[in-house]
């Protein structure tokens, strides 16, 4: 496994083809290591980044404690068989004088993720930009934990012609439910405990949906158990269509529920699909 710093050094360290690729922010669980299985079972040749990315997070976000382990990221990726890790410093990607940005616009980025966190998503595109233009991957990997940010990289890659496929690898979660993130580190034992009634709220919405309820009633269904969690300040539950994002009055195929919100330590998201 090569390991390298310098952005002009990938070129010639990389083949002509056969690239899958897995843009992370380090501190490795499992459900990024899903994202290099598939990658590995896919390709030929398996690129990972680790870069947490300073234009992702906003002035009062978690830049600078956002965890970070090196050694651990490189012993876990290296019994992954990966081929290739890039592990650039801010400075590398975002020399003096940098100037350019990529920005999908519209609904796609304005509401949910976007409207709580605004500049994320020109953040990502950005940063996933210039990496696909690094690595000129085949495929590149990304998780339905972040399903917001894999719809508007597939929006980017077709608007843009990258020529590379976007594969969506669902969400890996605890044994009680709760999707794995580098964030749950922060959480303490006691909100711990409670984060897994996000996921209990989805699935709540999504046994309503099974059992022919109205989308307002599995909205309120998931409501319900959102609003019995202590000290959780929520951001927005919503059911929405699988691709524009758009709130949904009606079923519709691959309906999908969103959730966000936050602990006074950690902010916490989560989706499922609720409708088949
Ligand atoms: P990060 O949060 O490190 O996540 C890297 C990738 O792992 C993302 O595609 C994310 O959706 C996926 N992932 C995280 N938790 C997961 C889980 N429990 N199950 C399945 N996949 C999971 O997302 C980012 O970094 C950044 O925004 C990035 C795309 C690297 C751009 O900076």
């Amino acid at each position: 496994m090569r390991v390298l710093r310098r952005p002009e050094e990938l070129a010639s360290a990389l083949p002509k083809s056969g690239v899958g690729f897995v843009p992370t922010m380090g501190y490795l669980h499992a459900g990024h290591l899903a994202l290099v299985r598939r990658a590995r079972a896919e390709n030929p040749f398996v690129a990972v980044s680790i870069f947490v990315n300073p234009l992702q997070f906003g002035p009062s976000e978690d830049y600078d404690r956002y965890p970070r382990d090196e050694a651990r990221d490189l012993a876990m990726l290296e019994a992954e068989e990966v081929d290739l890790v890039f592990l650039p410093t801010p400075e590398a990607l975002y020399p003096e004088g940098f100037a350019t940005y990529v920005e999908v616009t519209g609904p796609l980025v304005e509401r949910f993720e976007g409207a709580h966190r605004p500049g994320h998503f020109r953040g990502v595109t950005t940063v996933v930009a210039k990496l696909f233009h690094l690595f000129r991957p085949e495929r590149a990997y990304f998780g339905e934990k972040d399903y917001q940010q894999l719809a508007v990289i597939r929006r980017m890659v077709g608007d843009l012609h990258f020529p590379l496929e976007v594969v969506g690898v669902p969400t890996v979660r605890e044994p009680d439910g709760l999707a794995l993130s580098s964030r749950n580190v922060y959480l303490t034992p006691e909100h711990r405990k409670e984060a897994t009634k996000l996921y209990r709220a989805l699935l709540a919405a999504r046994e309503a949906a099974r059992r022919g309820a109205p989308v307002a009633e599995a909205e309120a269904a998931a409501k319900e158990i959102l609003d019995t969690i202590p000290d959780f300040r929520l951001d927005y539950f919503a059911i929405v269509h699988p691709g524009t994002l758009e709130p949904l009055r009606a079923w519709v195929p691959g309906a999908r529920a969103m959730v966000a919100g936050r602990f006074p330590e950690v902010r916490l998201i989560d989706n499922l699909e609720v409708y088949p």
